[in-house]
C-alpha cells in the first residue's frame, strides 16, 4: 500500500487515499487492486487530451477519394469497381479468411436501456434482439459461402457477464459456441476540472470503458489477434452493435479492400445536410482520416463542388475492414491510438464523502476512437453505401434513431422492396436477417418464391428463412 500511496502522492493524486483509515479490509483490497491497474504515466496524455479539446489544432482539409454509388435510386447499386471485385471477396469468405468483430462495450447511455444494447428487442414483429440479428446475418453468410466467419464480440467490464449469459442462454443463436469469442476492453479513469482523479466511492475511483478504439489493445491483450492468426483470418469486418442494417461480411467491400491493397477500409454515406452530426472522411494535410463535424467551420461544411453537391459529403458510418497484419504491426510497435477527452457528467463523491449525480458536465472522460487507425494505414479505401440500406443505428430513447424511428425506417425500406415485386406494401414487415440483408436480395428472393404472389399483404408480413 505504501508504494502505491507514494506513487499517487508523487503524481498529485494522493486524495484517492483520503478514506483509507476508515475502510475495511475488503474495501482496502478493492481500492488497491483498482489503483494498481491505473497507469499514472498516462496522466500527461490525459492532460494533453484536455488541452486539445480546449484548443483544437488547425487543420488543412481537402476532400478524400471514394468509390461512389453506381445507382443512387432504390434499390441502389454499389460502385462498379466494388461489384466487379465481389468474387474476390466471396472467395475470401469461402476460404474462411474473414472474421467479424462486433464492438458492444459501450454504455448505451442515450438509449437508457438497462442491459447491454445488443439485448435490445428491436425487430418490429418478433422483437428479435440486436445480438440475434447479427447472429442470423452470420448464419446467412455461412449458408452462402459454406463457412461462417468467427465472431469476436468486444464487451466492457460493466456488461461482460450479462452479454456472455445472454448468448449462452440463447445457445449462441445457432452459431458454433467455439466460433463466438467475447473479450473485455480496458477502462479509463476520469479527471475533474482540477485534474484530480474522480472518486466514485470511498473505495473506488470512477472508471469507464476506454472507447471503441480500446479494441486495438484489447484484441492484442486478450489473445484475439493470435486467435485470428491461428484460424488463418486475414481481414476483419468491424461493426458496431447498434447499427441494425449493416451487413456482417460484404463480399464487394471485402473484394475491393483486397484489390486496392488497403490496410483499412471504411463505408461512408452521403451527408443529408451540411450540418449533419457525423464524422467526415477527408484528408488533413493530405493524410486520410475522420474529422469530427464540430471541427468544420460553417462555410467549410457548406462548400459545394461544380455539380452543386457538398464537397465534404462522406459521412462515416463506423463500418470498417482491417487487415490482421496491419493491426498486428500496430500492436507490435506498441502504437497507441490517441486519447480524446470529453467534458461529461460523471457521478462522484465530494471531499466529505457525499455522493453526487451532477446535472452539468463536471469532469473529463477519455476514450480512444477506432477510426484513428486510418491515418496510420499505408493505404485506405472508402466505399459509399446507400444510407437507408446500411445505416440504421439505435442510439436514443426516441426520434429517428430511437427504437420507434429505427423500426419505422426498417419497415419503410423492406416494404418498398415488397411493393416493387408484389405491387403492395404490407402494414408491417419483418425480414429474417438470415433471408435478405438489403432490398436487392429481398427483391430477388421474392421473385424466386412463387408462394409470395399469394401472400396476404393486408396483414403484417413476416418473411422467415
Ligand atoms: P457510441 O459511441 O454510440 O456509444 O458507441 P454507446 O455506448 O452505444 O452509447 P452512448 O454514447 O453511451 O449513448 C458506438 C459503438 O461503439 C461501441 C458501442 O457498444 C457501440 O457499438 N463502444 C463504444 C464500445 O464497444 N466501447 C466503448 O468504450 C464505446
Amino acid at each position: 500500500m505504501e508504494e502505491t500511496r507514494t506513487k499517487f502522492e508523487a503524481a498529485g493524486q494522493g486524495h484517492v487515499f483520503r478514506w483509507w483509515d476508515e475502510l475495511g479490509e475488503r474495501s482496502r483490497r478493492r481500492l488497491l487492486r483498482q489503483l494498481d491497474a491505473v497507469d499514472l504515466s498516462r496522466l500527461d496524455e490525459m492532460q494533453a487530451a484536455i488541452a486539445a479539446l480546449k484548443t483544437p489544432h488547425q487543420r488543412n482539409l481537402s476532400p478524400a477519394p471514394a468509390f461512389g454509388l453506381a445507382d443512387e435510386n432504390f434499390p441502389y447499386l454499389l460502385n462498379d469497381a466494388a461489384r466487379a471485385m465481389a468474387p474476390q471477396g466471396e472467395k475470401e469468405l469461402r476460404d474462411g479468411r474473414v472474421g467479424v468483430l462486433l464492438v458492444a462495450g459501450g454504455q448505451g447511455t442515450r438509449l437508457g436501456f438497462d442491459g447491454p444494447k445488443g439485448c435490445y428487442e428491436i425487430l418490429p414483429l418478433t422483437g428479435m434482439t440486436l445480438f440475434e440479428v447479427f447472429a442470423r446475418k452470420l448464419i446467412r453468410v455461412g449458408r452462402e459461402y459454406g463457412k461462417t466467419p468467427p465472431l469476436y464480440v468486444m464487451v466492457g467490464n460493466h456488461n461482460e457477464a450479462a452479454t456472455r449469459n445472454f448468448w449462452e442462454d440463447h445457445e449462441y443463436f445457432g452459431l458454433n459456441h467455439d466460433d463466438v469469442k467475447f473479450f473485455a476492453q480496458g477502462e479509463m479513469p476520469a479527471l475533474d476540472d482540477d485534474g484530480k482523479l474522480v472518486m466514485a466511492a470511498k473505495d473506488a475511483i470512477f472508471t469507464g470503458p476506454d472507447g471503441h478504439g480500446g479494441v486495438l489493445q484489447a484484441l492484442h491483450a486478450k489473445g484475439m489477434l493470435d486467435d485470428m492468426r491461428r484460424r488463418g483470418i486475414r481481414t476483419i469486418s468491424y461493426l458496431q452493435v447498434d447499427n441494425l442494417q449493416t451487413p456482417v461480411a460484404d463480399a464487394a467491400f471485402i473484394g475491393l479492400h483486397m484489390s486496392e491493397g488497403a490496410e483499412v477500409s471504411l463505408k461512408v454515406i452521403r451527408k443529408n445536410e451540411p450540418g449533419e452530426r457525423v464524422g467526415i472522411y477527408c484528408l488533413d494535410d493530405g493524410v486520410p482520416g475522420i474529422v469530427e463535424y464540430s471541427e468544420f467551420s460553417e462555410a467549410q461544411a457548406n462548400e459545394r463542388d461544380d455539380r452543386g453537391r457538398l464537397k465534404y459529403w462522406q459521412g462515416s458510418i463506423a463500418v470498417h475492414l482491417f487487415g490482421v497484419d496491419f493491426l498486428m504491426r500496430l500492436v507490435q510497435k506498441g502504437t497507441d491510438l490517441p486519447l480524446h477527452a470529453a467534458h461529461k457528467k460523471v457521478p462522484y463523491i465530494d471531499a466529505e464523502g457525499v455522493e453526487h449525480q451532477p446535472d452539468e458536465p463536471n469532469a473529463f472522460k477519455f476514450e480512444r476512437f477506432v477510426f484513428d487507425t486510418i491515418p496510420m494505414a499505408s493505404n485506405v479505401m472508402c466505399l459509399e453505401v446507400p444510407r437507408v440500406e446500411q445505416f440504421l443505428p439505435l442510439k436514443n430513447a426516441d426520434g429517428p434513431h430511437g427504437p420507434d424511428g429505427v423500426r419505422q425506417s426498417y419497415q419503410d425500406f423492406f416494404s418498398a422492396a415488397v411493393e416493387a415485386v408484389l405491387g403492395k406494401k404490407p402494414p408491417q414487415i419483418e425480414v429474417d436477417p438470415a433471408v435478405a440483408e438489403n432490398a436487392r436480395d429481398l427483391i430477388e428472393y421474392l421473385k424466386a418464391n412463387d408462394d409470395a404472389k399469394s401472400w396476404d399483404l393486408s396483414r403484417p408480413l413476416h418473411i422467415k428463412a
